[in-house]
């Protein structure tokens, strides 16, 4: 998969000079306008919360969050059972929102898209792909329908579009094989898949809805060692294909993916309690009180 496939969607920091791809210019001055479907991070994140409070029965599962990722970044999420990490993702996919539960804040994909006044399937089609714990694949399938299901599924205006030029797809789909480690199970039903395997895949069928943002929770939680440092690799591998929000417990895994240099933040009580390296914020005092333990 080329990185084309995901970054090329966004008008990136110091590319607005190059405008007639990603935006056109308005005769009227009325200010530029976006093709649909780009996500403007001319700014730098790609994601951005800001106070953002989710209140169940009067208890602050988030409590004036501030947060924001980088266009390209890969981030990793940390911090104790009930911090409010999963409601967070919640909130940004719209499965919570203020149709359905007492939310403030704000939550902005790129610079111009207001999350908090789309529906689920909205946020999804503007190019936020999440991955829930169990993997939902199609068993009695072969992996390679799988990948064509979900594509066929991409009802978004450039997506067909891009099939069209594409032909089948057929491309794409063996890019995302070989991304996912698949390859050698192309053919088989994804039934017969090991836990590892199905979590690739699911992750794979994700990628064929070209998601700008993909959001993992607990992607390793079931998996043997082997399979989670197979999945920090895939992670990796994705760096310039899409940005990435990844909650862990698994602190193996989050060094896979941080790194010396990657942030990680670490949310307690629905607040950024700490950001940093993964170094510095294991060292931070209130990091080792309220989570990692002494
Ligand atoms: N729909 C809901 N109704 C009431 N309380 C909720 C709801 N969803 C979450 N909560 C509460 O909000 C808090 C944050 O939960 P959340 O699931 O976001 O934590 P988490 O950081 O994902 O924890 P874990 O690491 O265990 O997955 C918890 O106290 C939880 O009980
Ligand atoms: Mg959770």
């Amino acid at each position: 998969m080329s990185a084309a496939m995901g970054i090329s969607k966004s008008v990136e920091a110091g590319a607005q000079g190059d405008a007639g791809l990603a935006e056109s210019g308005d005769a009227t001055g009325l200010g530029r306008v976006l093709e649909p479907g780009v996500i403007d991070v001319s700014h730098g994140p790609i994601l951005y919360l800001e106070d953002v409070t989710v209140q169940f029965d009067g208890f602050r599962a988030l409590n004036k969050l501030t947060l924001s990722i980088d266009h390209g970044e890969l981030r990793c999420v940390i911090g104790p059972n009930g911090a409010g990490k999963t409601t967070m993702m919640d909130v940004i996919t719209g499965k919570t929102g203020p149709r359905n539960a007492s939310v403030n804040g704000r939550v902005f994909l790129g610079q111009t898209i207001d999350l908090m006044r789309m529906t689920e399937p909205q946020i999804a089609q503007a190019g936020i792909g999440r991955k829930f714990q169990k993997p939902t694949v199609f068993e009695q399938h072969a992996v390679w329908e799988n990948l064509e299901l979900a594509m066929k599924a991409d009802k978004r205006w450039w997506a067909t579009l891009r099939a069209r030029l594409d032909g089948s797809g057929r491309g794409r789909i063996e890019q995302t094989l070989a991304l996912t480690g698949l390859e050698d199970e192309a053919y088989r039903p994804a039934g017969l898949l090991s836990h590892g395997q199905k979590q690739r895949l699911e992750i794979g069928m994700l990628l064929m809805q070209q998601p700008q943002l993909l959001l993992l929770d607990e992607p390793v939680a079931g998996m043997t060692d082997e399979e989670t440092m197979q999945l920090a690799a895939l992670l990796n591998g994705l760096r310039g294909t899409c940005s990435m929000m990844v909650v862990e417990h698994d602190m193996e895994f989050v060094a896979a993916l941080a790194g010396e240099a990657g942030k990680v933040t670490v949310l307690a009580e629905g607040s950024v309690l700490a950001e940093g390296t993964l170094d510095a914020v294991k060292r931070d005092e209130r990091v080792i009180e309220s989570y990692l333990g002494r």
